[in-house]
């Protein structure tokens, strides 16, 4: 996939098939990648951000959007504010749901561009340090990332975070059924000079109910140029993004950070290879 946008050579792979991308919640990199994957494998698609234009504005139930989006859509791409909400519309689905997002729960697409991403650096994972600085309780990127990290043989997990930002019980627990081992810290200074990949996560506003426990938080971790002296040479600096501060504009010339080109530009084809996988079954 990465050689056909490359090279500009085009495919129709996936000419005839209809995607809908239904985003409940705000979007920027998930949204227009789908979209540009979308285009790039020769498919259509249906494009509602923010689903006010919609009938979920009069009020219908997420079950009734799902079915309807089912008879116009061979796939359904979908972001909703509720954890498990995917889960949800699968059940109630006439076509297969991608979980772009859900609530604090997951976002397993991002997961794999950052696998793909990682693994362009580090090819095998049972090597790599891995650590999540940040919100790890609300952050659904760090879940679902770490969970395939797991999965594919990565044995030392670092997260670091207040601890009221701790990642859930449920991932930790998931990390070592699968032989992995965990370290919690609050401190990352301490431990960053062991780290092999660095994934910095934005405290999630969205999530908390009081916002000045909100704003007691946000700036607790800033990586600067400073903080990068700290790391091995060949670390690699992760983000999701949005960034609102967590890593300062000197660090993104830092030839260790590849949240912008690297992970963009990844999310791409891990997309078109999704959706080629999926359609074409
Ligand atoms: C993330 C998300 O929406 O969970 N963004 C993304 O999809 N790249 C991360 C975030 O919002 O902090």
């Amino acid at each position: 996939m990465k050689k056909i946008v490359l090279t500009k050579s085009g495919t129709d792979i996936l000419k005839g098939k209809v995607v809908a991308c239904l985003f409940y919640e705000p979007s920027s990199r998930t949204f227009s990648s789908f979209v540009s994957a979308i285009n790039r494998v020769g498919a259509g698609a249906i494009q509602l951000l923010g689903m006010q234009s919609s009938s979920v504005a009069k009020g219908e139930t997420l079950e009734d959007t799902i079915r309807t989006f089912g008879c116009y859509a061979d796939v359904i791409v979908m972001r909703h504010p509720e954890t498990e909400s995917a889960a949800f519309a699968a059940k109630h689905s006439y076509v297969p749901i991608i979980n772009a997002g859900d609530g604090k729960g997951e976002h397993p697409t991002q997961a794999l561009l950052d696998a793909y991403t990682l693994h362009s650096h580090f090819p095998d994972y049972s090597k790599v340090t891995f650590a999540g600085v940040g919100d790890m309780k609300n952050g659904r990127t760090i879940h679902s990332f770490a969970k395939l990290l797991a999965n594919l043989g990565t044995k030392k997990f670092i997260f670091v975070s207040p601890e009221v930002l701790k990642m859930p019980e449920e991932v930790v627990e998931f990390i070592k059924k699968k032989g992995g081992e965990v370290t919690e810290v609050e401190g990352l200074n301490e431990v960053i000079g062991n780290v092999d990949v660095l994934y910095a996560t934005r405290v999630q506003k969205e999530r908390f109910e009081n916002e000045e426990e909100y704003e007691k938080l946000k700036n607790k971790y800033i990586i600067t140029p400073d903080t990068m002296k700290l790391a091995k040479k060949d670390m690699i600096l992760m983000h999701p993004l949005p960034r609102v501060g967590e890593i300062t504009n000197e660090v993104d010339n830092d030839p260790r950070s590849v949240y912008i080109r690297e992970q963009m530009t990844n999310g791409v084809y891990t997309r078109m290879a999704l959706l080629k996988l999926i359609l074409t079954k």
